[in-house]
């Protein structure tokens, strides 16, 4: 499994202008590498999350999803399994709008999205969104383990559909 983010595109002023913002581009994010067109190319399957930005997907992550004509074209993204996560401030701010904006993207690369559904008992008391996993994060603090059990229950999906493609 890879672990990968995407590269930070926004202007320093931006950045400095958001604190919690600034701290992770600072610390957290030097701590992972940033994507490439391998990853995409090398693996069986993705598990792709954006921050919800004004109902719709990072700017970032479209940044880096544009670079993918060249693998695209040639065929070497189809039939791989994706699915997605997000996270808004609001319950009503965007979790469930994202994510299928998001696997538009999918379609296009002829992937196999996986949804999670209402797949599980445990879906429901992580909020339901059938899309996938989603977090409002506006209460503040930590993310709920149910909210956890619901994404590690997305990403093993995402891992077992993966494997069956991959035959
Ligand atoms: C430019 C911008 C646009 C945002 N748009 C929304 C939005 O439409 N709805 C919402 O609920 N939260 C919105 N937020 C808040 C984020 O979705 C919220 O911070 C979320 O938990 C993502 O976490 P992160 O910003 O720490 O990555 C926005 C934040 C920024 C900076």
């Amino acid at each position: 499994m890879r672990l990968r983010r995407v590269a930070e595109t926004a202007p320093r002023e931006a950045i400095e202008g958001n604190p919690a913002w600034k701290e992770y581009v600072d610390t957290q994010a030097n701590d992972v590498p940033e994507a490439s067109l391998d990853d995409l190319v090398e693996t069986q399957g993705y598990a792709f999350g954006t921050p919800t930005r004004f109902g719709n997907v990072a700017a970032q992550f479209k940044a880096f999803i544009h670079t993918a004509g060249g693998p695209w074209s040639q065929g070497q993204l189809a039939n791989k399994a994706v699915t997605s996560f997000t996270s808004a401030q609001n319950a009503h701010g965007g979790n469930e709008s994202t994510l299928p904006s998001l696997n538009n993207v999918f379609y296009h690369w002829g992937s196999i999205i996986v949804p999670s559904g209402y797949t599980d008992e445990l879906l429901f008391a992580a909020g339901g969104n059938p899309y996938g996993t989603s977090f409002p994060s506006g209460g503040g603090g930590d993310i709920p383990d149910e909210v956890i059990k619901a994404a590690h229950f997305q990403g093993k999906r995402l891992a077992e559909v993966a494997a069956k493609l991959a035959g």
